[in-house]
């Protein structure tokens, strides 16, 4: 028999794989305000430029968006979200650049990218590569919609720390090094690594890095 906290614990993975409905607002907004340690970090290293081309694939509440809006004022950028309700989120909170055409949101999957050849300088993604179905697969894809020199930046948890101070590493950590990492590298990407970040709350957050 499932308890109550199971169902409650699936019910909130539910939630930031795909936020729907008035519950997935109200996780759009905590993770707005849960997640600027992040958003900061993989802004500050993609060195934005003013003409940039850029992609944020699971945007969520569109943060991330609204603050590279600030620094990309000639290129465009673009978000992919699954969930219809983070697409009209992100869409309110980033109303005036959308109405000039700066910022194109659409509903959509990573693992079906609606995207030209060699379209974007910047891409970058922030808790969402959990979520991916087939994460070798998307990261060829995301090679293929790169500049040459263009820059992927990645951002995920992959250690926990509990109430003892204890590290627990989760095993993606070693999918990416071993096997995401490498793959990268012998499909198109002519540099890829993990890069560690900032600490948030209990989590160690790190970034597969990749530039084509
Ligand atoms: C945990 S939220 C993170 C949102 C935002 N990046 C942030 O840091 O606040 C994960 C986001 O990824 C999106 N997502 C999950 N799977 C996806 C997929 N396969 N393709 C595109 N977006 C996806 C979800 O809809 C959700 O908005």
């Amino acid at each position: 028999m499932v308890n109550l906290k199971d169902r409650f614990g699936a019910f909130i993975n539910g939630q930031h794989r795909c936020p729907t409905g008035f519950v997935g607002r109200l996780v759009a907004d905590k993770m707005v305000r849960q997640h600027q340690p992040e958003h900061g970090w993989a802004i500050s290293e993609l060195a934005l430029q003013p003409t940039d081309e850029v992609l944020e694939i699971g945007f969520g509440g569109g943060r991330a968006i609204e603050l590279m809006v600030e620094q990309v004022t000639q290129g465009h950028i673009y978000g992919i979200d699954l969930s219809p309700t983070m697409v009209r989120s992100a869409g309110r909170r980033n109303a005036q650049a959308v109405y000039e055409g700066r910022v194109i949101l659409q509903q959509g999957n990573v693992s079906a990218l609606p995207f030209a050849d060699q379209q974007f300088d910047k891409i970058l993604s922030i808790h969402s590569l959990y979520f991916w179905s087939d994460i070798p697969q998307a990261m060829q894809d995301l090679c293929r919609i790169l500049k040459p020199g263009g820059k992927l930046f990645l951002v995920l948890a992959t250690t926990w720390i509990n109430a003892d101070g204890e590290k627990i590493v989760d095993p993606l950590q070693a999918t990416l090094e071993e096997q995401i990492i490498p793959g990268m590298l012998e499909h198109g990407f002519s540099i890829a690594y993990l890069a560690h970040g900032p600490d948030n709350r209990q989590f160690n957050n790190v970034a597969v890095v990749g530039v084509r």
